[in-house]
Formats: C-alpha cells, sequence, structure tokens
C-alpha cells in the first residue's frame, strides 16, 4: 500500500496559514524582548562600575530593574498573542511561555542579589541572561522557518 502523503511538502516544522503579520507582530514583540535583554547587559555594566558604592549603583539598578519589568511585559504578550492567533504552533507559543517563565526566574534571582544579598546567585544570573538572549533569537528565526 501506498503511502498519501506529499513528499514536496513534508517538513518537521509545523507551519499554518496565519497571514505574514500575525508572525511580524509576534517576532516584533520577541524582538523587542530581545533588544531589552541586551540592554539589561548595558545597565548592569554602569552599575557594576560602581561595585560597593550601593548609593552611586542605585539609580542603574533601578532601571535595570524597571527594564526586567518591560521584558516580561513583552514576552507575555507574544505568548497571548501567539496563543490566540497561532494555536497550531506549538513551538511558539511553548517557546515564549519558556521565555516568560525564565525572565521571571531572572528578576527572582536579580532580587535575592540585591535584597537577601546573596551575591553568589550572579554567577546563575548573569549564564541565565545569555540563555534568554538565545531563546528570544530562536524564536523569531523559528517563526519565519515554518510560515506559509
Ligand atoms: C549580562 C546581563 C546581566 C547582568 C550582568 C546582570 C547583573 C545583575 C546584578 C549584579 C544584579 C544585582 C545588583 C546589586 O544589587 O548589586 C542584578 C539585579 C537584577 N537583575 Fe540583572 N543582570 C543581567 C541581566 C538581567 C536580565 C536579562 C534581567 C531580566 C530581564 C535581569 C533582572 C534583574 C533584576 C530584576 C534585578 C534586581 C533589581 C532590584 O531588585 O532592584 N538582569 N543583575
Amino acid at each position: 500500500m501506498t503511502s498519501s502523503t506529499s513528499t514536496s511538502t513534508r517538513t518537521d516544522r509545523p507551519a499554518t496559514s496565519a497571514p505574514t503579520s500575525t508572525y511580524a507582530v509576534f517576532s516584533s514583540l520577541v524582538g523587542l524582548a530581545a533588544l531589552v535583554v541586551l540592554a539589561q547587559g548595558l545597565w548592569a555594566g554602569l552599575f557594576l562600575e560602581h561595585d560597593g558604592k550601593r548609593d552611586a549603583a542605585a539609580s542603574w539598578i533601578d532601571v535595570h530593574a524597571r527594564g526586567a519589568d518591560l521584558a516580561i511585559l513583552l514576552a507575555v504578550l507574544a505568548t497571548v498573542w501567539a496563543v490566540w492567533k497561532l494555536r497550531s504552533r506549538r513551538d511558539l507559543w511553548a517557546g515564549s511561555l519558556v521565555l516568560v517563565v525564565l525572565l521571571v526566574l531572572e528578576s527572582y534571582l536579580g532580587g535575592a542579589i540585591r535584597d537577601a544579598g546573596k551575591d553568589t546567585l550572579t554567577a546563575v544570573h548573569v549564564p541565565l541572561a545569555m540563555l534568554l538572549m538565545g531563546v528570544a533569537v530562536w524564536l523569531p528565526v523559528r517563526a519565519r522557518s515554518g510560515r506559509r
């Protein structure tokens, strides 16, 4: 018996018939989150310059904290959009949900470093920031690859 699967359309990536603009909104939200994560490294560089002088560093740490809130908001919006408009792309909505969870974890660790003085957590906080960047770049690339 022969298979009815068309070999010309087979792919290991899920595809939807959603319009290009739907993907553009998703990728823009995640791309903005990636830029905010990148900027977090800049704010961190500015407050680490004043290491040991809490007052001089405080305003940049506050900017860093607001950046975290903005990144989480953008990732949540991307997840809601993907669940609403790209439901069949589980890779995208699950991936952006993972981004939200990792961002919340990152913020929790940052808060523990600042408020509870757990400086050793910096060794987790910084590599996690790199992982976050990886996920935030991978998602728009993945969105492009499954488009029709
Ligand atoms: C290379 C990137 C990053 C570096 C080097 C870094 C470094 C740090 C350090 C050293 C602290 C402790 C500040 C102190 O009390 O001395 C901190 C706090 C914090 N970080 Fe990061 N971080 C980075 C990326 C991120 C990212 C991507 C997020 C989330 C999107 C984030 C969210 C936070 C938050 C919420 C705090 C606590 C701020 C507060 O309680 O006011 N960080 N970060």
